[in-house]
């Protein structure tokens, strides 16, 4: 069995003060949490604050976004190489990032290849629109996002990638799929596209997560489906109390699967 992961996504939200505040929340409600793994991922500028206050708690720590490059003039840009020894994930190819600041198929796997090169685990983001939903285009299209990402990386590496799919429609809008529809695209064009590329030992190894609009309330849904390891969590993780209770019930409904 697959040990579950949940993160959660800040985005563009917490100051230094609020971020350190909610992982000392986070720590304290989060402490007696075991067979789970759990992760935050907070703005590049508050991570070194947020390491600091998760000393001594099991709780990751991962960066949304990272170039390829160790240095360079790329202004703006944070490289995988300033990012070792601060975290232990980093999410990347999300939603916002492919379509707010035009992100590639390519760039995206540059980024996972450098990511690997610095032990960094990334956390791979694919997922369609509604228009491509509506289209029938899902399977093709995730599947060659999956494919994309996954250029010229190894069996050994894709091991410590973690997949998050999130249909676009369902980001912050509250209209989260169902967990049925989930898991099967999950199944086929998520894992499947793997078991393609690596075969279906390392493809069953492999953890992949819901996202899009997941709360307490509608965690076990997705938690208790035999495809999904876990969940990224976007608006729901900027509240310790609302994060904690979906690590919780999240972690019940995939145990009593
Ligand atoms: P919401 O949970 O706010 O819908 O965000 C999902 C997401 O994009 C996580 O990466």
């Amino acid at each position: 069995m697959r040990k579950p992961f949940i993160a959660g996504n800040w985005k563009m939200h917490k100051t230094i003060e609020e971020a350190v505040s909610l992982v000392r929340a986070l720590k304290k409600e989060l402490a007696n949490v075991e067979g789970c793994d759990v992760a935050v991922c907070p703005p590049f500028v508050t991570l070194p604050a947020v390491r600091e206050a998760l000393e001594g708690s099991d709780i990751g720590l991962g960066a949304q976004n990272v170039h390829w490059e160790d240095e360079g003039a790329f202004t703006g840009e944070v490289s995988p190489l300033m990012l070792v020894g601060l975290c232990d994930y980093v999410i990347i190819g999300h939603s916002e990032r492919r379509n707010v600041f035009g992100e590639t198929d390519e760039w995206i796997n540059k980024k996972v290849h450098a990511a690997l090169a610095h032990s960094l685990k990334p956390i791979i983001c694919v997922g369609e629109s509604l228009e491509q939903n509506r289209a029938g285009e899902t399977e093709p299209f995730v599947g060659g996002q999956v494919r994309a990402a996954f250029e010229g990386i190894t069996a050994a590496q894709a091991k410590l990638v973690t997949m998050a799919y999130e249909q676009i429609w369902a980001i912050g809008t509250g209209l989260a799929a169902t967990g049925e529809d989930a898991n099967e695209i999950i199944g086929s064009a998520v894992r499947g596209t793997l078991a393609d590329l690596y075969g279906d030992d390392v493809a069953q190894t492999m953890r992949v997560q819901y996202g899009g609009s997941v709360k307490p309330q509608n965690v076990a849904e997705f938690l208790s489906q035999p495809e999904i390891d876990g969940a990224l969590v976007g608006g729901a993780s900027l509240k310790a109390p609302d994060f904690s209770e979906i690590v919780k019930k999240g972690l019940a409904a995939h145990l009593k699967q």
